[in-house]
Order: C-alpha cells, then sequence, then structure tokens
C-alpha cells in the first residue's frame, strides 16, 4: 500500500524586534510609500544579536510538534532548508536536534535559498513514500538580515528573519501529492552572496562587494513571473487538476507584484492566496511555511483543502508542491 506524507502539524516563529519602512527611511534613501507599492512589504522581523537561524528553528518547530500532539521522540528525521546556518558545521539541523532532544534520528540541512522549503518537502515526501520514515521535522528557517548590506536600498528593504516548519506524518490518505523542482545555474550571478568557505572572501576576480547579498532585482522579477507562470499551470495539468480545484495558493513571499501576477495566470483571486509579505518581508526558506502556518493558525485553511504552492530564488532554483492539507 503507498505511503503518503500528510501534514500533522504546522508552527512558525518571527523574532520579536521589528523594523518597518519608516525606520528604513532613517537610514537609506527609500520612503515607506516605494517599498510599498513596489513590494507589499511593510515592516519586518529581525533576529536579535546573538539569536541565531537555530534559535528561531526551535521555536518553529516546537509549535508544530505541539500543533502535531508530537513529540521530539517520535519524530525520525529532520531538515533543516537554511542558506544562513549557524555554523559551517554542524548542520543547523543537528543543533536543532540537540536542543529538541530527538536524538539518534537522521538530520541534515538543505540548502536551495527561496526554495529551500520546497527542496525540503520534497526529500520528505520521498523518504516517506520508500517506507523507510515515519515521521518529518522540516523547517525552513533563516536570518538573512545577517546577509544584507545594510546601506543598499535595492536590497535591504525586502528581507527579513523567521522560521516554519511542518510535521510531515506517514499516512494512507495524501497529504502531499506532488512536488515538482527545477534549477538553472547559469542564472546564478543575478542573485548571490559572493564569497563563502571554499573561494574564500577575497575573490581577485571580483570587484563588487562579498558577504552580502547582490540581486539584479529587475531581471530577477521578470525571470520569476515567467518561469513561475508556466510552473503553475504545468503541475495543476500533470496532476489532472483545474485551476477551480485549488482552495488556496501559498506562495513564496518575495514581492506582491509577482504573486498577483501568478494568481492572475491562475485565475485566482487576491481572496484564495494566502499572503503575509507586508508582516514580515522576504524570510527565504521560512516564507512558505510562515504563511502556511498563519492561515491554518486562523483557521482559513481546513482539513481536506488543496493548497498549491510555489517558490524562485538563488541559483535559480524554483519548485511547486501540491497537497492536501
Ligand atoms: N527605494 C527607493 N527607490 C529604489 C529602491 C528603494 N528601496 N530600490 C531601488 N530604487 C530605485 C532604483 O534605483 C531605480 O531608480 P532609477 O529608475 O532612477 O534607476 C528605480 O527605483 C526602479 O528600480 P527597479 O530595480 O527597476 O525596481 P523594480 O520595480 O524592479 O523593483 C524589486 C525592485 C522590488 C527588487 C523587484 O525587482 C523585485 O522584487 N525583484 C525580485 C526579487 C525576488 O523575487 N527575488 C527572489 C527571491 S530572493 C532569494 O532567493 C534570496
Amino acid at each position: 500500500m503507498t505511503q503518503f506524507a500528510s501534514i500533522a502539524g504546522t508552527g512558525s516563529y518571527l523574532p520579536a524586534q521589528v523594523l518597518t519602512n519608516h525606520d528604513l527611511a532613517q537610514q537609506v534613501d527609500t520612503s515607506d510609500e516605494w517599498i510599498r507599492t513596489r513590494t507589499g512589504i511593510v515592516q519586518r522581523h529581525i533576529a536579535a544579536e546573538g539569536e541565531t537561524t537555530c534559535d528561531l528553528a526551535e521555536q518553529a518547530a516546537c509549535r508544530a510538534l505541539q500543533a502535531a500532539g508530537r513529540s521530539a521522540a517520535d519524530i525520525d528525521l529532520i531538515l533543516v532548508a537554511t542558506t544562513t546556518a549557524d555554523q559551517i558545521f554542524p548542520s543547523t539541523a543537528c543543533l536543532l536536534q540537540q536542543r529538541l532532544g530527538s536524538y539518534g534520528c537522521a538530520a541534515f540541512d538543505l540548502q536551495a535559498a527561496c526554495s529551500g522549503f520546497i527542496y525540503a518537502l520534497s526529500v520528505a515526501d520521498k523518504f516517506i513514500r520508500s517506507g523507510s520514515h515515519q515521521s518529518v521535522l522540516v523547517v525552513g528557517a533563516d536570518t538573512f538580515s545577517r546577509v544584507i548590506d545594510w546601506q543598499d536600498r535595492a536590497t535591504c528593504v525586502l528581507f527579513g528573519d523567521g522560521a516554519g516548519a511542518v510535521i510531515l506524518q506517514a499516512s494512507s490518505e495524501p497529504g502531499v501529492r506532488d512536488v515538482r523542482l527545477h534549477a538553472d545555474g547559469r542564472y546564478a550571478e543575478l542573485l548571490q552572496v559572493p564569497g563563502g568557505i571554499s573561494q574564500g572572501i577575497h575573490l581577485p576576480d571580483y570587484a563588487g562587494p562579498v558577504g552580502t547579498t547582490q540581486m539584479k532585482g529587475n531581471e530577477v522579477f521578470k525571470l520569476a513571473v515567467t518561469t513561475l507562470q508556466a510552473m503553475v499551470g504545468d503541475i495543476l495539468a500533470a496532476n489532472g487538476l483545474q485551476q477551480s480545484d485549488i482552495d488556496w495558493f501559498v506562495p513564496h513571499q518575495a514581492n506582491i507584484r509577482i504573486i498577483q501576477a501568478i494568481a492572475k495566470r491562475l485565475q485566482l483571486p487576491m481572496a484564495q492566496v494566502v499572503t503575509t509579505i507586508a508582516q514580515h518581508g522576504n524570510t527565504s526558506a521560512a516564507s512558505i511555511p510562515l504563511a502556511l502556518d498563519t492561515a491554518v493558525r486562523d483557521g482559513r485553511i481546513q482539513r481536506g483543502q488543496n493548497l498549491l504552492f510555489e517558490a524562485f530564488g538563488g541559483g535559480f532554483a524554483w519548485g511547486s508542491a501540491l497537497l492536501t492539507y
């Protein structure tokens, strides 16, 4: 009998400190009006000094475990999608395991920038479908504020910190119906944090800033819209579904104009789109599970409803998922 991966519980966490558009306008040449109209963002949450990705992940994971009625001992795989790991190693997943006390189970990190959560969801789904694992904790967590140049108005207004988590449980009913992953490394330079461990932070052939996010925003925007519009159509067609079969569209929260363009392609009213970007900006791997948890907790998303996820980000790496909650 096929074993599906079904969402048993969700959780999320945003750090306490809030940075509004008005605060940012005191620091760089921007305005609340520009940021709202171009991105839909009103504020973002910023991790306190010393507060790490694992700290955020732990809060989100505990809330997801509680919502699922599970304890850490029930978990047999921990996956953390992050671009901003606490340390070079051990993985944030192993650090999280230490906090939760679920010793002995498999734990590893996965990096696919803003698409990290969908990539991790796909891996968890395959572990469960294979029958090798029964209860998987999937976390998307990032402290993107740590890889931002706070003097660069083109990027600093876009990002924030946060974490979201789901518990996926083996079930005879879906669950995750389909996950589609894509990447095209030819676009690496359009969205990147140059420098790193192996290249080093001194790059002789690169004159630009290292260690902070560099983005050709306009080109990323156009490619994100065309790629995502095609992808959502493909995943529905491949599963024999119509737009009208989708109850909730839960997109990566990068820019409200990208989200509106995909919703238009799907002919979905914005009332069926979960948008949390105004409250926390782009939280990278955390953004889909944060939006999902918000709509589950406020009662919009109900058991038995069909959900569509999509994400696009650095790599480029992108993906989509169809689920029944
Ligand atoms: N405040 C005021 N003006 C600004 C700001 C700002 N914060 N930032 C840029 N501008 C100016 C520019 O300098 C430019 O001025 P000019 O016309 O005098 O040259 C003007 O505004 C327009 O700039 P554009 O870059 O063309 O603005 P655009 O409408 O494209 O919006 C944005 C920029 C919001 C970055 C958009 O391109 C975007 O959202 N891109 C995609 C981001 C994304 O999805 N990333 C993927 C996920 S992230 C990840 O994976 C890590």
